[in-house]
Order: structure tokens, then C-alpha cells, then sequence
């Protein structure tokens, strides 16, 4: 079983956060009948586990054995749903606070050895679209196809801004600027799976584009 699924075709879309992976992985998945792979939620999950269980971020053994005791399930619908053993987790992911512990586990290579088996686990046929920032460099580098997505981080900020907003969530567009730029540094300087384009990746900047512009352009790199 797990030869034919290595087998499968692997699309990758890595780039910094709110460039707008989510949204094109999750409709290019849709459009051709692929699983979905969104790397960046089961970071996230560590995140929250860690904080449930107010480790230390020093204590890099604690988050290890965390990370290796996590059970999680994903249900890919309209929107994702995670559950982190047995717990609905879903409405904690996308907060910045968790994106912020994400980066900081993520820098750990221990911590990145433990999850490598569990995003390889998600090549399966027909195949995979696969979000993150290591995808087309580390997790699947024999992927046939590879994106690496970007868009200012002015107009990133503005993205996630709108989005609190419309979700009524109070929001500081200052305050994102740097959070976003704060995480973009953490995840492109660390030594283990830095944020990097495969050198075989079509680059897109999506600042100006639609997000449906840049949805045609990688369904064209599949055709
Ligand atoms: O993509 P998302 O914002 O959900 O990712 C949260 C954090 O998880 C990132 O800032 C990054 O530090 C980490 N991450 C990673 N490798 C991935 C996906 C996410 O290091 N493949």
C-alpha cells in the first residue's frame, strides 16, 4: 500500500504565511479530486498542544515527546477541522498567537524529524496537493510539480487584517505588519528547512493578482 502511494503525483505550494497557499492549495485539490495536505496546521497543532500542556519553549526534550504522543485527525471539507487527541481544535489554529508558537517549534529539527513521517503519510492517490514552507525542498523533493507563492508583506498584513475583521475579531494592522515580518525572518533564517523556493519551483507574486489568476496559473503547471 504504501509503495503504490509513494507513487502518487505531489503538487507543492510553499511560500510565507498570507500569501494565500490555503485558499489555492485547497480549490486546486478540489478541482482535481487530490488529497490536501496543509503542513502549516500540524505545527500549529504542536503549538497548542504545548501551550495545553505550558511547557517551556526551552524544554526542547518536553515538546519532542509531545510532538510524538500527538494523535491527530483531519477532516478536509468546505473548511479543515482538526481534532488534537479527541478535541476539537479547529477554532484555536488560525489564531497569530498559535502561528507565532508554530514558528518557534518549527525551528527545532528534533521537533521536524518527528513530523516528517506524518506529512509523508499523506501522499496517497490520486494525489496530493501539499502547503507549507518545506514541501517541494524536504518533505516531497521528488515532487513533479512545485510553486513557490509569495506577495509583499504590506499586502499580506492587509489580507489577514481583512480577515479578522470580517471574523469581528479585534485586529492592529501595525501590530500584524510586524508579527507577519517577525515570522518571516524566524522561518527563513533557521538551519533546519529554512522558508526557500526549490530551484525547479514556478515562482508566482500574488500582491497584485486575484487570487483566481493565481489558482489558473497552477492548474496550467498540472495541465
Ligand atoms: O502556514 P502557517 O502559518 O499555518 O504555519 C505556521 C508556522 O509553522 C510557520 O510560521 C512555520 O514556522 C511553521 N511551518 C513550518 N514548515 C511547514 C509549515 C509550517 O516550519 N511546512
Amino acid at each position: 500500500m504504501r509503495n503504490l502511494s509513494l507513487n502518487a503525483p505531489v503538487l507543492t505550494i510553499d511560500g510565507p504565511s498570507g500569501a494565500g497557499k490555503g485558499t489555492v492549495s485547497r480549490l486546486v485539490a478540489k478541482t482535481l479530486g487530490w488529497h490536501y495536505l496543509d503542513s502549516g496546521s500540524i505545527y500549529r497543532s504542536l503549538a497548542i498542544a504545548v501551550q495545553k500542556k505550558m511547557i517551556d519553549l526551552a524544554d526542547v526534550k518536553a515538546i519532542v515527546s509531545v510532538a510524538e504522543a500527538m494523535v491527530l485527525e483531519f477532516e478536509c471539507g468546505d473548511e479543515l477541522i482538526v481534532t488534537l487527541n479527541g478535541e476539537d481544535i479547529t477554532h484555536q489554529l488560525g489564531l497569530e498567537a498559535t502561528g507565532s508558537i508554530a514558528s518557534q517549534v518549527a525551528v527545532l529539527p528534533e521537533v521536524r524529524q518527528v513530523l516528517l513521517q506524518k506529512q509523508k503519510d499523506f501522499r496517497q492517490l490520486p494525489g496530493l496537493v501539499a502547503d507549507g514552507r518545506d514541501m517541494g525542498t524536504v518533505v516531497f523533493p521528488d515532487a513533479e510539480n512545485k510553486v513557490f507563492l509569495t506577495a509583499s508583506a504590506e499586502k499580506r498584513a492587509e489580507r489577514r487584517y481583512k480577515q479578522l475583521i470580517e471574523k469581528e475579531i479585534d485586529a492592529n494592522l501595525a501590530r500584524i505588519t510586524s508579527e507577519i515580518e517577525a515570522r518571516d525572518r524566524r522561518d527563513m533564517d533557521r538551519e533546519t528547512a529554512p522558508l526557500a523556493m526549490a530551484k525547479e519551483a514556478l515562482y508566482i507574486d500574488s500582491s497584485d493578482m486575484p487570487i483566481t489568476a493565481v489558482i489558473e496559473e497552477v492548474l496550467n503547471l498540472i495541465r
